[in-house]
């Protein structure tokens, strides 16, 4: 088990490897990024048009919760891909779904109470938790049940150790494990039987292989919802992104955002209107994707790496390293020697992460093709 500092602050280790990978390109080599979850190609050619004809304009702050023309585009993207009617005013718009956390985490919990979060998952749930003041319980996920939450094993969780909220996301970073509408009216079901409030991170929505993604709104409106235009659109750098929130705590949330951020970057939120009319582009870059996670999947199989079917959705693979090492951060230090970097398992898992990592195939094809002939030098040297 990895050590965390005295009040549980770990590093994100993907940003370090990132960092460690820019040093090697600056004397001259050449690194494969696998390392980061994050799309290879810029936004939709309007995104950038749009914000272009916005520049020379001044850019003020805009309304707390965001500009009324994008939560009305959001309004307009639940009813068209979701079916349901969602209020402009139960949307904030906030500097990516990383802020969205913080906002969210201050709005249905106080500091010290208790957030469930899955095992493995996105490293900055835990930091973010532990650094707010917020506590955490671990809801352990299996390889054997495809990285699925249920609501046995949150009812499970909950028995060993209460908690007052429950953070997941589907599709799920790092595995990619995808729950269709059945398994998620059961993890909605279960937090409503245990009064817990439910926060679903829906930033790969999109991103699934099998068809449309299932929002928690459609099960349930006491659910907080995140999101982000990141991942589907393509812009991890504008740092937009959005969340719905049940009646009583909008206006929480609107004076929190007041407060901490002001508002979401303006120019960014120009670029999000443009993008939400841009899913065709966001659809070729999944066709993409879809590729990349089969030649991904197979080649790491053919090489020893322990991994199942391919996931389900967003753009990662999270393949078990027994064969070589029980050692993920020595593991993937190795790799980025060899010229390609890759996300260590203890990022996600602090329990159980040795055993594994993570790699993105969000980029170029020919990334991956080139990560795959190196791997396999590395492994066989
Ligand atoms: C599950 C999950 N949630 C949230 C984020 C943060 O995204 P954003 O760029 O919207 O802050 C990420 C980024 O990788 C993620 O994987």
């Amino acid at each position: 088990m990895i050590k965390p500092a005295t009040d549980g602050l770990m590093p994100f280790y993907a940003m370090d490897i990132a960092r460690k990978a820019q040093a090697l390109e600056a004397s001259g080599r050449t690194i494969c990024h696998l390392e980061i979850g994050e799309p290879g190609s810029p936004p939709a050619p309007k995104v950038i048009e749009a914000v272009s004809r916005a520049l020379p304009n001044p850019q003020a702050y805009t309304a707390a919760k965001g500009m009324p023309e994008l939560r009305l585009g959001l309004s307009a993207y639940y009813s068209a891909q979701h079916g349901i009617s969602v209020d402009p005013d139960n949307i904030v718009v906030t500097m990516g779904s990383s802020a969205g956390f913080i906002i969210g985490f201050h709005t249905a919990f106080r500091p010290g109470d208790r957030i469930a979060i899955t095992r493995p998952g996105y490293p900055a749930y835990v930091n973010t938790l532990l650094g707010l003041g917020f506590s955490v319980a671990d809801i352990p996920l299996s390889a054997e049940n495809g990285w699925l939450l249920t609501g046995a094993a949150i009812h499970a969780a909950y028995r060993e150790q209460p908690f007052a909220g429950l953070l997941f996301a589907s599709p799920a970073n790092p595995t990619g494990a995808t729950i269709d509408r059945e398994q998620l009216a059961d993890i909605v079901e279960t937090c409503a039987t245990l009064g817990l409030t439910l926060i679903s991170d829906e930033i790969y929505h999109g991103l699934d292989y099998r068809g449309a993604s299932v929002s928690a709104l459609e099960l349930s409106r006491d659910v907080m919802v995140i999101n982000s235009f990141s991942k589907y659109y393509c812009m991890t750098g504008w740092r937009i992104g959005w969340m719905v929130l049940p009646e009583h705590l909008i206006r929480r949330a609107e004076i929190l955002q007041q407060n901490l951020f002001i508002s979401a970057p303006t120019l960014s939120q120009i670029a999000a209107i443009a993008a939400l009319g841009e899913r065709d582009y966001s659809e070729q870059q999944k066709a993409h994707y879809a590729g990349n996670r089969l030649l991904l999947n197979e080649g790491l199989r053919s090489l020893g790496f322990d991994i199942g079917a391919p996931a389900d959705g967003a753009f990662y693979a999270y393949a078990g390293i027994a064969n070589f090492s029980n050692d993920s951060l020595a593991f993937c230090d190795r790799m980025l020697e060899a010229g390609v970097a890759i996300t260590p398992g203890v990022d996600f898992d602090r329990t159980d992460g040795n055993g594994f990592v993570r790699l993105s195939y969000a980029g170029k094809r020919e990334t991956v093709e080139l990560a795959l002939e190196r791997l396999n030098k590395a492994l066989k040297s």
